[in-house]
């Protein structure tokens, strides 16, 4: 089974994932930690982020061992957000997803183009948005949390920034599946998040 998760910045979406997972044992991929890897590889070397050749080569060269939780911070976010919406980058990173979805027993992706362009073919897509206030306090609890300065109402403009880069772009917008179930987290904490997908899962395998 493929469940393809997609969603703005900080919907929780990452967590679900895992959880769900963990839930169906399946294999979990946050895919914008891809993207982060490639931004970082990026900004540690001090290349532009629009210089498309070093982006490719960055994203061609992808570690997997390198996809941890120290890529999570708002520089390496945002830089993200700018080097995804390279259409060469995102065709060189295209092999790896659907390899990953593809192998048994199957995967849980979470993403911004799961459902919609790495695996349209998953049995259950889910497109899971929150309020974006309610998504900044919870990137600031976690940024908090790990001992990083925050500042409130940057990070909700760079969330609104970034939902807006992230669907407005040429390729593989973020946007719904036509065939994806609506999760809307705002008023929901995480198990609860949990239950209403895995009741999502179970009411699309029944059918
Ligand atoms: O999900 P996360 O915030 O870690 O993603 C960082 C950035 O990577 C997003 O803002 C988005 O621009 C990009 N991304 C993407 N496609 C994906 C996953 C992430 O374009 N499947």
């Amino acid at each position: 089974m493929i469940i393809a998760i997609d969603g703005p910045a900080a919907s929780g979406k990452g967590t679900l994932g895992q959880r769900l997972a963990t839930h169906y044992g399946l294999r979990h991929l946050d895919t914008g930690l891809i993207y982060r890897a490639v931004a970082r590889t990026m900004l540690d070397s001090g290349h532009a982020l629009d210089d498309v050749a070093h982006a490719v080569a960055a994203a061609k060269s992808l570690d997997p061992a390198r996809f941890n939780d120290a890529l999570k911070d708002q520089r390496t976010g945002e830089a993200a957000s700018i080097i995804s919406a390279i259409p060469e980058v995102r065709a060189a990173l295209l092999a790896f997803q659907r390899d990953f979805a593809a192998t048994p027993p199957g995967a849980v992706l979470d993403g911004r183009d799961i459902g919609t362009v790495i695996a349209p073919q998953a049995e259950v897509k889910i497109f899971v948005t929150a309020a974006p206030q309610e998504r900044a306090r919870r990137r600031a609890a976690e940024l908090r949390a790990r001992g990083e300065p925050v500042d409130d109402a940057a990070l909700l403009a760079d969330i609104i920034k970034r939902d807006q880069r992230d669907s407005t772009r040429a390729i593989a917008p973020l946007r719904p599946a036509p065939d994806a179930h609506l999760l809307d987290t705002t008023t929901l904490d995480i198990d609860a998040a949990v239950k209403a997908a895995i009741a999502l899962v179970e009411r699309t395998r029944r059918r």
